[in-house]
């Protein structure tokens, strides 16, 4: 059977992006590449794999409007029925949140409604608690808002270093990601 098709949203390193890329069963064809930041890693990963790419500056826009045409006008020709942000460092507006309703998720490092936005684990870090984790959800036009899918716990250990933090906290990630598309595309293909 034909997988559907995916685009991934990304602005900078793309580790889960690779992960998704490098999962053996993933429910989805990841077709394209949609990044905001020309340079970013990311980009380089995806014509590795042979992904399409579609590099765009908004700043070469008029308006978030103009930029998320664009961007809708690409995953559109490429034929994406998913869309999976990961690390796609601006919000998704209307334009594009209406086509792809519920056809949209986020991977975010913390335990949401926790530490949304930017510099999450940061945020854990310096705050002192115990846990933090990963969340995966359906977007909205909020910041890390929509429904959850699914999370997973990391501790955060006594002398843990934000590096070992982070590290811990992006193989969760990596794992985490592809299980949740799976099951979220699995579920659609059958309904
Ligand atoms: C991840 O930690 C993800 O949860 C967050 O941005 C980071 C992206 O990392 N939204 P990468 O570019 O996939 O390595």
């Amino acid at each position: 059977m034909t997988k559907p098709k995916a685009a991934v949203f990304a602005s900078g390193t793309g580790s889960n992006f690779e992960a998704m890329m490098t999962c053996e069963n993933l429910a989805c064809e990841i077709v394209l590449l949609v990044c905001d930041k020309p340079g970013a890693s990311v980009i380089e990963k995806a014509e590795c794999f042979g992904v399409q790419t579609f590099v765009l500056n908004p700043k070469d826009f008029d308006s978030k409007g103009d930029y998320e045409a664009n961007v809708l006008q690409s995953v559109l020709d490429a034929g994406v029925e998913w869309i999976f942000l990961a690390g796609y460092m601006r919000l998704v507006g209307p334009t594009i949140l209406h086509t792809y309703e519920e056809k949209i998720l986020n991977i975010h490092p913390s335990l949401l409604p926790a530490f949304p936005g930017k510099d999450a684990i940061n945020q854990a870090y310096l705050a002192g608690v115990h846990q933090t984790g990963v969340t995966v959800h359906y977007i909205d036009e909020g910041m890390d808002t929509g429904p959850i899918i699914a999370q997973e716990q990391v501790e955060i250990l006594p002398g843990d270093t934000i590096e070992a933090l982070k590290d811990r906290i992006q193989k969760v990630e990596h794992m985490l990601y592809p299980e949740v598309i799976n099951s979220v595309v699995m579920e659609w293909l059958k309904a």
